[in-house]
């Protein structure tokens, strides 16, 4: 199941560069800038990633990213990133950044974005993966905040497709970014949001509602809501589900317990991701093998969630068919489909 996991062609629809940030790297560019960071060593780091809540694991993912400064250091994070998707089969990414993580601390829009997607380019030429960028607001900041991101984005914009929204959820509804995840639109930028990871059922509401999100990070909670789960599936929108996220966070208390078979069998469509691989402990492959094993996954669910991470990835059709036909070429060769 191991070997047919590792080979499965997949996308990750679900990751947040920053949260891939691994403390070797992190030690050599604080090193680079001269920056002291608080930890002596790469175990030390390790022993802080030990989380309650959301909250928790913010405050570390955020002191982190600060050793962050050029555009090589966005290179280098996004590169080192890429190649591990080269060694899981990822054939498609889809990658969150938080420019205001950056921009507050004096880093320019223009040194994140170029870092990041000169990466991205060479990772297409190089690695043969494809992938593009979704930029995230961050909730607990004002919408006003947002704004002036959307406005630093403009000049950027033919290398965003997406706009979405994270950070601490509760206390911070979407309905508190409505005008410009409206105006994000107008400028072409595809809605997306972390929701129902922590916040409630209602919080769901809002963003499909009031920010008329393509697609739900997390997602977990609509299952407190049988009519949301019925609205979600006319809408079809995807979950983007972090089985490994939610164990370290909490949200889960283990992962035997994980709703996922759950939500496919009530026909939801969800995708497996990694979130925040340096933090959870595990890249997207660590996912699908420890949930498989958790809920004796068949290979036919594992074929089911790789084609709903393409099927529901923001490429166009033509490209999706590609990476479709790949997947498919691959599943009747180790017969992942079961008797009919
Ligand atoms: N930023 C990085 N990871 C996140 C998560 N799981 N939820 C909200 N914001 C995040
Ligand atoms: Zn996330």
């Amino acid at each position: 199941m191991q070997n047919f996991i590792e080979n499965l062609p997949k996308a990750e629809l679900h990751l947040h560069i920053e949260g891939s940030f691994e403390p070797e790297l992190m030690f050599k560019i604080a090193q680079r800038n001269n920056i002291n960071i608080k930890y002596k060593s790469i175990e030390e780091i390790k022993k802080a990633y030990q989380f309650d809540c959301l909250q928790d694991f913010l405050d570390i993912y955020y002191q982190g990213a600060g050793v962050l400064i050029t555009e090589q250091d966005f290179y280098d994070l996004t590169y080192s990133y890429l190649e591990k998707c080269a060694t899981q089969n990822v054939r498609h990414t889809e990658i969150m950044f938080d420019p205001q993580t950056h921009t507050e601390r004096g880093v320019s829009f223009e040194t994140v974005i170029n870092g990041i997607s000169k990466a991205c380019n060479d990772a297409k030429e190089k690695l043969n993966i494809s992938s593009l960028l979704i930029m995230s607001y961050l909730r607990h900041l004002s919408e006003e905040d947002a704004f002036k991101t959307l406005e630093q984005s403009l000049p950027f914009k033919h290398l965003i497709t997406a706009v979405g929204l994270d950070s601490s959820e509760k206390g911070n509804p979407p309905s508190k970014f409505q005008r410009v995840f409206k105006a994000s639109v107008k400028e072409g930028y595809i809605p997306l949001a972390h929701a129902g990871e922590e916040g409630d059922a209602d919080y769901i509401w809002e963003a499909l509602d009031l920010l008329k999100i393509k697609r739900i990070d997390h997602g977990n909670n609509c299952l407190q809501d049988d009519n949301l789960i019925q609205e979600i599936i006319k809408r079809d929108l995807a979950l983007t589900v972090c089985p490994l996220s939610n164990t370290a966070l909490q949200v889960v208390n283990d992962l035997k317990k994980h709703p996922l078979k759950k939500m496919m069998n009530l026909g939801l469509k969800v995708t497996i991701n990694s979130d925040d691989p340096a933090y959870f402990g595990g890249q997207v492959n660590q996912n699908y093998i420890e949930i498989q094993e958790a809920l004796n996954l068949k290979k036919q669910d594992l074929y089911e969630l790789a084609k709903n991470s393409f099927q529901y990835s923001l490429l166009d059709d033509a490209t999706k068919k590609v990476y479709l036909d790949e997947l498919e070429t691959y599943c009747v060769s180790n017969k992942c489909y079961s008797p009919s």
